[in-house]
């Protein structure tokens, strides 16, 4: 059904760096249109010194929904009346939702990760060992994902190791059970890590558009076939690190899954409503034909 925009239309939308190719805008526009909302969603590129004016405008004009994206994630949660818990943990959030004029920060990034993973991979991680590539904030999520389902081990390879050292401290006390490895993104234990591994995500920005010539892994290393290799980019949609992955006959999935599926736990979160399976395939349909457009 259509929505018009009128005197009654409700406004919301995301707040970011650098967002003009971001695909929220269509993601939740098309959910707003499939459940006749009448409100509209929006990219509001803004920089860091406005956060605090942003989230002033959110609760003055009354705006339900609000993601966030790069670099605003970790930034914006001191702003917020309330956390939930696990984005508290995770030290960054994606999605503030305004119940009542108090502001609400939420992770939806944690179950867009999982869902990617067991809905459309059917992978299940309970037990299994993966390697992430990063220890920045997107990194922090999906790790925290890893552990909140049981990974048995998970080694995180970046570039500066503190970062690193800092989510396996935390982490530790959240999840002993889990066996949490660090070392430089040079270290030559990765070939062996890998070989022992059933995931390998990168979650560091290397490769992703405009500089698509890069790859966070070394040249040397062997990708085995019985790996799934997860690329959080989604544009380009084969990156160079799943292209390698490819060819040396891995299982490969980029970002654009977890995308969509942090956009249905936000919307689900600020309206109630837990959009079909079927309505789901729609919008990843829709999705992927505007990825495949600008690669
Ligand atoms: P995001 O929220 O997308 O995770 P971020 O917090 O800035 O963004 O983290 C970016 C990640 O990509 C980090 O792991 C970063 O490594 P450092 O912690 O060493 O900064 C990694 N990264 C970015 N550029 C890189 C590069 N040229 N080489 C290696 N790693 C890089």
């Amino acid at each position: 059904m259509k929505t018009e925009i009128n005197g009654e239309t409700g406004t919301i939308g995301i707040i970011g760096g650098n967002i003009k190719k971001s695909l929220s805008p269509l993601l939740h526009n098309e959910l707003l249109k499939y459940y006749s909302l009448n409100n509209c969603y929006l990219p509001f590129q803004i920089s860091e010194n406005q956060i605090k004016v942003i989230v002033e405008w959110i609760r003055a004009l009354n705006i339900k929904e609000m993601n966030v994206t790069a670099p605003f994630k970790e930034k914006i949660i001191s702003f917020m009346d309330n956390i939930e818990e696990s984005a508290f943990r995770v030290g960054a959030m994606n999605t503030v939702i305004n119940k009542n004029g108090i502001l609400w920060g939420y992770n939806t990034d944690l179950e867009g990760f999982k869902r990617s993973l067991q809905v459309e991979g059917k992978m299940d991680i309970k037990g299994k060992n993966a390697i992430v590539l990063g220890a920045g904030g997107a990194a922090r999520a999906i790790i925290y994902a890893l552990c909140e389902e049981n990974t048995k081990e998970i080694s995180i390879f970046n570039r500066t190791l503190d970062k690193a050292k800092k989510i396996q401290k935390e982490y530790r006390a959240f999840f002993p059970n889990c066996l949490l490895q660090i070392f430089s993104l040079e270290d030559r234990i990765m070939q062996d890590k890998i070989n022992h591994a059933d995931f390998l995500i990168n979650t560091t920005s290397l490769g992703s558009y405009p500089n698509i010539d890069l790859n966070p892994l070394p040249e040397n290393i062997i990708i085995p076939d019985y790996i799934m290799a997860y690329d959080l980019i989604y544009n380009p949609a084969k990156t160079l690190f799943l292209r390698k992955a490819e060819k040396e006959g891995a299982k490969i999935m980029n970002g654009g899954l977890m995308l969509a599926y942090q956009a249905v736990e936000s919307f689900s979160l600020w309206t109630g409503i837990e959009p079909s399976q079927k309505v789901i395939n729609k919008l990843i349909r829709k999705m992927n034909e505007e990825i495949i457009s600008v690669n």
